[in-house]
């Protein structure tokens, strides 16, 4: 296996993650790491020893050995941050999000294009196994067809002072969305309120249609009493239930649903309810961060099209615009 030079920006909370799981990927050498914190830089050598360490990402950038970059800096930095590696001719995976408006995502997979390399958001859930378990029942239609989906991610804290709850935890429920439903919204609502800080919503309700007449609902916030990781999935058939808080059983499968039936003789149609049961499956889990660092790693190795690629991360903050037009108009907005 090819040795991939990985140089990491942001040894923060979550980019230390990142540092931990390069430094143990295989057939990877963290050789640089960047963080304008010393002690956070000096706290992060401690996971990848014999890293270089520097206060900003350009040391590593001039350094011809090193192939690809993970940015994880705060939000306001993705864009610039990424720019510059890719004119550096490095591969990137970008923490989500990918940058702070379509404009400046569009400019990044525009780059990544033109010089052929790997552009790579971080939305993680998407290497979650049991999403993938999830969207492995839809695609047997073992669900039959989403009617609706929603999901609820609410915390107390982390309270963010530049970007609001739907821009910081948002891109998990939105990138699910679009990968389990296939389709790209088109019309946004939202409603959401300010409690703790001047124009920095805490907590967002939003919905999203789809064209094939679904609609996915979603509810963030980081000013609530439970720790709420969940989306359920209501299908024609079966009903799915993703709880990444329950330490085994993330999954559950609900043969639930409501039948459709025209009587003999009578053409009223009736609805009877359907009442199965609700099964536990087994998936094998492993940790989602380290199963999307070694795809970031693999499709640098074999220049492979990643499955959250730079259009998918610009999809994600053009939708992430559009709820933010409809939070401040409070009207509908055409995506
Ligand atoms: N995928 C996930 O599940 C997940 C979870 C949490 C956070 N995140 C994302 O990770 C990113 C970082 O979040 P965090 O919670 O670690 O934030 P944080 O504030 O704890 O850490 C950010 C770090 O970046 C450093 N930094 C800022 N600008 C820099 C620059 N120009 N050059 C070098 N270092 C710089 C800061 O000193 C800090 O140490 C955010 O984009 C966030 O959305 C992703």
């Amino acid at each position: 296996m090819t040795e991939v030079n990985v140089a990491i920006a942001g040894c923060g909370q979550w980019g230390v993650n990142h540092v931990r799981t390069f430094a143990n990927a295989p057939g990877c050498r963290v050789s640089w790491l960047a963080d304008t914190d010393p002690k956070r830089l000096a706290k992060a050598r401690e996971l990848a020893r014999g890293a270089k360490t520097a206060p900003e990402l350009e040391a590593a950038l001039k350094d011809e050995s090193v192939q690809a970059c993970v940015i994880a800096t705060n939000s306001e930095s993705h864009h610039a941050l990424a720019r510059k590696a890719l004119e550096a001719g490095k591969h990137v995976l970008v923490e989500k999000p990918l940058a702070l408006s379509a404009k400046e995502a569009g400019e990044l997979v525009e780059i990544a294009g033109r010089k052929g390399l790997v552009l790579m958001v971080g939305h993680l859930l998407l290497y979650h196994p049991a999403v993938n378990y999830l969207k492995g029942l839809l695609d047997k239609g073992e669900l039959g067809q989403i009617l609706y989906l929603y999901s609820v991610r609410v915390n107390l804290g982390a309270i963010r002072r530049n970007e609001n709850a739907l821009w910081s935890l948002a891109p998990h429920d939105i990138s699910v969305m679009l990968y389990l439903t296939g389709q790209q919204p088109t019309r946004a609502i939202a409603n959401g309120k300010c409690f703790l800080q001047k124009g920095i919503e805490d907590v967002v309700f939003f919905s999203l249609d789809f064209p094939g007449g679904q609609v996915a609902h979603a509810q963030v916030s980081w000013l609530d009493p439970h720790k709420i990781r969940k989306f359920t999935v209501v299908g024609a058939r079966k009903m799915a239930a993703f709880d990444d808080m329950e330490a085994t059983e993330k999954i559950k499968l609900y043969d639930k649903g409501v039948n459709q039936e025209i009587r003999y003789g009578s053409y009223d149609e009736v609805l009877t309810l359907r009442e199965g049961d609700i099964s536990i499956p087994y998936f094998r889990m492993t940790e989602p961060l380290r199963l999307e660092a070694s795809h970031f790693l693999d499709c640098v190795r074999d220049k492979k099209k990643p499955l959250s690629d730079g259009e998918n991360g610009l999809a994600v903050v053009r939708i992430l615009e559009a709820i933010t037009q409809a939070l401040k108009s409070g009207k509908p907005v055409e995506i």
